[in-house]
């Protein structure tokens, strides 16, 4: 049994604790918010927040957790987080999302880089390349993005 704490709630989950979290997460705490993509850390579909940083879920074994908050889309999209709050606005107003199947990962490196930031800071175009540069999207939605991750830093000044 491992304790994985995930948008602020402890979990029980009976997996091996070589389990990745993405998988821990989708097959036995039904959080299918996450997604697989490669499986290898190369695309950020799975990306969540591990004690607020950004990290591929999909290569995390659930021991490496232990102690530490996850966050995931779920928790980043409710409301009850202003910069999520922002970002997923800006992504609706901008209409990010062609397939879909990149845009949970795409919101979680993008909310984790918002605040990574100081506050009231606006990302060059650079810099927002370089924090998004692991999350692929197969549609070629960058440059809805980019504008919507600019929208957000401005609507959080
Ligand atoms: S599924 Fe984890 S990086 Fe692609
Ligand atoms: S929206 Fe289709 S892969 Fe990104």
């Amino acid at each position: 049994m491992s304790i994985l704490n995930i948008n602020g709630s402890d979990h029980t989950v009976d997996v091996d604790p070589g389990t990745p979290v993405l998988w821990a997460l989708r097959d036995a705490l039904d959080m299918t918010g996450t997604k697989f993509g490669c499986g290898a850390a190369l695309c950020g579909a799975c990306t969540v927040h591990l004690d607020g940083q950004a990290i591929r879920s999909c290569v995390t074994p659930i021991s490496a957790v232990q102690g530490k908050k996850i966050t995931t889309i779920e928790a980043i999209t409710d409301g009850s987080d202003p910069v999520g709050a922002a970002v997923h606005a800006a992504w609706v107003k901008h209409d990010v999302a062609q397939c879909g199947y990149c845009q949970s990962g795409q919101i979680m490196s993008a909310t984790a880089f918002l605040k990574s930031r100081p506050k009231g800071s606006q990302p060059t175009v650079d810099e927002i390349d370089a924090a998004m540069a692991g999350n692929i999207c197969r549609c070629g939605t960058y440059t809805r993005i980019r504008a919507a991750i600019a929208d957000a830093a401005q609507t959080l000044a």
